[in-house]
């Protein structure tokens, strides 16, 4: 039987190459997203993956989309915390909401989606959960107070469960990618990118999203069961811990 993966904003991005990639390697894939729903629905219309609709931000409704997706297609052995989003600001101009909606989506959302799905791993004896932080949590970048402490927290947050969870067959770990090709930094002006990004990318170009999504395959892997608590860095080149 092919094993169950849910991808949080899965729909567009860097999480719908990661659906398709997981689905390709014969994975069952529910790809969850948060407000867009033409983006979702061509998606599915594309990939025939079925999508899901809930804020990250909310645990109840993370428990019961959790519900829905383990109804129609069985227990979610695969959990990959991808949806994410950044409200740039320096810090002396920061709102509490601007704040909060970081903290909440890309850091509040590993507890939301995790807690409801940890105790059937366990029972299981199996599970495989990849968060996807950022280059940002791992060096910290102007503007992004927010998204640096959440994205650090998310790698923070991956050790200490990789470690209670070692002795139940369950992995956790985190992929921090560099600049990917997304809309997330099409948004970024074109040439803060071109003078200011590209040219501290040692290979000289954005990532492509697929480069992320063969990272989440193989961290899946049920032969993977050795990779723990590890912090998988994609980034080009730009940063290296
Ligand atoms: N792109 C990069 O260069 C880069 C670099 C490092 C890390 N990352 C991280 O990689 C992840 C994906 O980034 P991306 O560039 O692919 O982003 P994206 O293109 O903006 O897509 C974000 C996805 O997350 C979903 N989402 C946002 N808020 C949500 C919420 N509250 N509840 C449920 N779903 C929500 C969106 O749903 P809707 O379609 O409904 O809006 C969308 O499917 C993020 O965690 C991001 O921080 C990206």
């Amino acid at each position: 039987m092919a094993r169950v993966a849910l991808v949080t904003g899965g729909t567009r991005g860097i999480g719908a190459s990661i659906a398709k990639a997981l689905k390709a390697a014969g994975y069952k894939v529910a790809a969850n997203y948060g407000g867009n729903d033409a983006a979702a629905e061509k998606f599915k219309g594309e990939t025939e993956i079925p999508v899901y609709k809930w804020d990250v931000s909310s645990f109840e409704a993370c428990t019961d989309g959790i519900k829905k997706v383990e109804a129609d297609l069985g227990p979610i052995e695969i959990l990959v915390n991808n949806a994410g989003i950044t409200r740039d600001t320096a810090f002396h101009k920061m709102s509490l909401e601007q704040w909060s909606a970081v903290i909440n989506t890309n850091l509040g959302s590993l507890f939301n989606m995790t807690r409801p799905v940890i105790e059937g791993m366990r029972a299981r004896k199996f599970g495989r959960i990849i968060n996807i932080s950022s280059i940002n949590g791992q060096k910290g970048q102007f503007g992004q107070v927010n998204y640096s402490a959440a994205k650090a927290g998310d790698i923070g947050f991956t050790k200490a469960l990789a470690l209670e969870t070692a002795k139940a067959g369950i992995t956790v770990n985190a992929i921090c990618p560099g600049y990917i090709n997304t809309e997330m930094v099409q948004a970024v002006p074109k040439d803060v990118l071109e003078k200011s990004i590209l040219p501290l990318i040692p290979v000289g170009r954005l990532g492509e999203p697929e480069e992320i999504a063969r990272a989440v395959v193989f961290l899946a892997a049920d032969d993977a069961g050795a990779i723990t608590g590890s912090t998988l860095t994609i980034n080009g080149g730009q940063y290296m811990v």
